[in-house]
């Protein structure tokens, strides 16, 4: 049998999962565990290059683990675990600290953003985040890394970085390709369809995140922004809200557009985002109950965490070891 291509992502659990992220992404990761060998972290360590609440941090990254099984990620199928549970993480991010250049970690888009919007506390964390963000990556000798449009400057860094590495001490690292993912629906904000449905921002009414209770996504929806011809159909230039609830609606319901389109033909658009809310309640409601049933199992959720972070350790400390070797550092 082939070896499947290894595949890697990690999340950082610093705002609530959104019908955004589970519609353009996590709905369809568990197809992919058939095609490749998949490791899941989260992202923990980076989490903490802005300030946390120490309770909040544990809280949402259990969280999210949970809900990622819920949306069907198996564990028995993919690697899922704890970024600070493989300390091989830290540990290779120090040496890639020493490989990353001053100016390549200056021009990071990421940086310059987050350091204007976190303007007191632009720490050395948050300028070395890529160092570690390529270790995460080049532990595991993936063949792809799905990522957002935003972090693809990153992989690239990676890249130049396991090439630098490569280069100086002979073949240690496989250059990782960032991995576009063909399928899966943009979502974009319910309050300004110009905008992606973000992830971190509370409050906005523009966003569902996956464990709103029924009245709170019913009122999102009834609030989201349309237009004023009062007419469903798909026109994603000049009718971006329509277009966007048209998208969510198909994703959650499988109708085509045309269908739509008649399901609603001559009806106020009242009733089109009392349908939609309705059918994203229906979408979520098995993954809400699924998230709470395995939060309740704490023995479970820990399993699988200790499981996931030694089969993880075990690929990454491979690595690890060969790196120390190659940079001179006296075996243990
Ligand atoms: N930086 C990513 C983000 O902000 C999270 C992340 C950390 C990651 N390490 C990674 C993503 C390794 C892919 C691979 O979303």
């Amino acid at each position: 049998m082939d070896e499947k291509k290894v595949m890697l992502s990690g999340i950082k659990p610093s705002g609530d999962l959104t019908l955004g992220s589970y519609l353009g992404a996590i709905r369809n990761w568990s197809a992919r565990a058939e095609e490749f060998d998949c490791y899941y972290f989260m992202a923990d360590l980076h989490a903490i290059t802005v300030r946390q609440k120490p309770a909040d941090l544990r809280r949402r990254t259990i969280e999210q683990l949970a809900q990622y099984i819920a949306c069907g990620l198996d564990p028995e199928k993919n690697t899922l675990f704890i970024q600070s549970h493989v300390p091989a993480h830290a540990e290779l991010g120090w040496v890639l600290n020493c490989y990353a250049m001053f100016g390549e970690l200056s021009r990071m888009t990421q940086f310059k953003d987050k350091s204007a919007k976190n303007a007191d506390n632009i720490n050395g964390g948050l300028f070395t985040y890529p160092a570690l963000m390529a270790a995460d990556i080049l532990l595991y000798q993936p063949d792809y890394v799905p990522v957002g449009e935003d972090q693809k400057q990153h992989v690239e860094l990676t890249r130049d970085i396991a090439n630098r590495f490569n280069h100086i001490y002979g073949d240690t690292f496989k250059i990782p390709e960032p991995y576009i993912p063909k399928v899966g629906a943009r979502i974009m904000s319910l309050a300004n369809p110009e905008a992606k449905m973000s992830k971190s921002e509370d409050d906005d009414p523009g966003r569902v995140t996956l464990m709103d209770p029924p009245e709170v996504i019913m009122r999102q929806f009834k609030r989201a922004v349309t237009d004023c011809d009062a007419c469903v159909r798909y026109d994603p230039e000049n009718k971006k809200g329509v277009s966007n609830l048209m998208t969510i609606y198909a994703a959650a319901t499988g109708k085509t557009f045309p269908e739509i389109e008649r399901e609603f033909d001559g009806q106020l658009y009242g009733a089109f985002k009392t349908a939609v809310g309705e059918a994203v309640v229906e979408l979520l409601r098995p993954i809400q109950e699924e998230t709470k049933r395995l939060l309740a199992d704490k023995a479970y959720l820990e399993s699988v965490c200790k499981n996931g972070a030694e089969k993880a350790g075990y690929i990454a400390n491979k690595t690890l070891r060969k790196v120390y070797k190659r940079v001179g550092f006296v075996a243990r």
